[in-house]
C-alpha cells in the first residue's frame, strides 16, 4: 500500500497507543519507518505494546500520563522529544466512553467523559503545537472523532459533545496554525472492533448484531483500513490537506440519515418487488386515483375537441385546440361551456 519508508523522517506521538486502534496504528506507522512515542494511563500495558511493537526499543518510547492532567502531558511530550528529537505528527486518540440514559449522568460522569476526550486533545495540542512552533519545522495533528460528533447521538451524549469540540478545533486550527506548517486534520470511524470499544459500547451479541445491521457494507471496519487512512493523512503524501475529516464508516451514519435508507435493511428482491408493483401501478391507491383522473380528463378533452371541431371530427388537421382562457386550463374548463 505504502513505500516501507513512507514514514521514514518522522516522530509520531500516539494518546492511548498502549491498546485499540492506538496501538494499532502505534504498529503500522513503526511498519513504515517511523519513530513511535505511546502514552496512556496504564504503564504495564504500555510497556507490553512497545515490546510486542519494536523489542529492540530504537523507535518506540513509552511515558504513561493521563490526558486530562496539562502537567503531566507537558512532561510527556518533553519526554518524546527529548528521546526522539522533537514530535512531528501528534495523533490524539485517547478516549472516554460509555453508554448511559443523560438523565441518570451525574455531573461528574460528564466531566470524566469530556476531560478526556476535548481537554485531553486540547492539553496534547496544545503541549505538542507549542513544541511544533518552536522547532519551526511544521507539523500535523490527527484527531480522531467519530461521525456523531455532527449528527449526535443517543446515549452517549459526554462523548458526542467532547467529540464535537474535537472536531471544531481541528478545524479552527487548520486555518490558525497553517501559518507554522502544521496541518490538522480528523478522521471519524465507525465501529471498528476493539476490546475497550467492545466492552463500554456493545454489550450484547443483539446489540452488535443490530449495529453491524446498520452499516450499508454489512461489516465492521478492519484496523488495517484505519491505520491505512491514517498513514496517509500524517504522510507528505497529504501535505496540502488540511482541516479535513474523512469519514470511515462503510456509509454508516448516512445510511440512517436518508429517508428510504431503512428499505435497504429488507430483502432487496423484497423491495424491488414492492417497487415493480407500484411502477405499474397494482399496489398504490394513490396512483390508482392519479391514473383515474387523468383518464377521466382525457375523455373530458375529446369531448370538448369534438364539440369546437367545425369539421366534426378528429381526423387529420380536424381537431381545432379550444383557446386558453386566462385562469384556466382548457380541459378543466365545464363542459357547458
Ligand atoms: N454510567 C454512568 N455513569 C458512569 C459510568 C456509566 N457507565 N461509568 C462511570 N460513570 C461515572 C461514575 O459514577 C463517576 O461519577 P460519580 O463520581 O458522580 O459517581 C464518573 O463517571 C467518573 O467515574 P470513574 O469510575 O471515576 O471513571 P474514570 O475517571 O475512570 O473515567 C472513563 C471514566 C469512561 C472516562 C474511563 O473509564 C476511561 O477513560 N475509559 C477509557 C476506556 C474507554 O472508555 N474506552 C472506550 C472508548 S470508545
Amino acid at each position: 500500500m505504502f513505500a516501507a519508508d513512507a514514514l521514514q523522517d518522522k516522530t509520531v506521538l500516539i494518546t492511548g497507543g498502549g491498546s485499540g486502534l492506538g496501538l494499532s496504528m502505534a504498529r503500522a506507522f513503526v511498519g513504515f519507518g517511523a519513530r513511535v512515542a505511546i502514552t496512556g494511563r496504564d504503564a504495564d500495558k504500555l510497556r507490553g505494546a512497545a515490546g510486542e511493537i519494536d523489542a529492540t526499543g530504537e523507535r518506540i518510547f513509552t511515558h504513561p500520563c493521563d490526558v486530562r492532567d496539562f502537567g503531566q502531558v507537558e512532561g510527556m511530550i518533553a519526554a518524546a522529544g527529548e528521546r526522539f528529537g522533537g514530535v512531528d505528527v501528534l495523533v490524539n486518540n485517547a478516549a472516554g466512553n460509555f453508554l448511559a440514559p443523560t438523565e441518570d449522568l451525574s455531573p461528574n460522569a460528564f466531566n470524566a467523559v469530556v476531560q478526556t476526550v476535548l481537554y485531553g486533545t486540547f492539553h496534547a495540542t496544545l503541549a505538542a503545537g507549542r513544541q511544533m512552533i518552536e522547532r519551526g519545522r511544521g507539523g500535523s495533528i490527527l484527531n480522531i472523532v467519530t461521525t456523531y460528533a455532527w449528527t449526535g447521538s443517543a446515549f452517549v451524549v459526554p462523548s458526542a459533545a467532547g467529540k464535537a469540540g474535537v472536531l471544531a478545533m481541528t478545524r479552527s486550527l487548520a486555518v490558525e496554525w497553517a501559518t507554522y506548517g502544521i496541518r490538522c486534520n480528523a478522521i471519524a470511524p465507525g465501529p471498528f472492533p476493539t476490546e475497550g470499544a467492545w466492552q463500554a459500547l456493545m454489550p450484547t451479541p443483539e446489540l452488535e448484531r443490530e449495529a453491524k445491521n446498520r452499516i450499508p457494507m454489512r461489516r465492521f471496519g478492519e484496523h488495517d483500513e484505519l491505520t491505512n487512512l491514517a498513514t496517509f493523512l500524517i504522510s507528505d503524501a497529504a501535505r496540502f490537506i488540511n482541516g479535513e475529516c474523512v469519514t470511515i464508516d462503510g456509509g454508516e451514519w448516512l445510511a440512517s440519515g436518508g429517508e428510504f435508507n431503512g428499505y435497504t435493511r429488507l430483502p432487496r428482491e423484497q423491495v424491488k418487488g414492492v417497487m415493480r408493483q407500484m411502477r405499474a401501478g397494482e399496489s398504490s391507491p394513490a396512483r390508482h386515483r392519479r391514473r383515474d383522473h387523468r383518464r377521466h380528463h382525457r375523455g373530458h378533452q375529446l369531448r370538448l375537441h369534438r364539440r369546437a371541431d367545425p369539421y366534426g371530427g378528429s381526423g387529420a388537421g380536424g381537431v381545432l385546440r379550444r383557446p386558453r382562457r386566462p385562469g384556466g386550463h382548457p380541459a378543466c374548463l365545464p363542459s357547458s361551456t
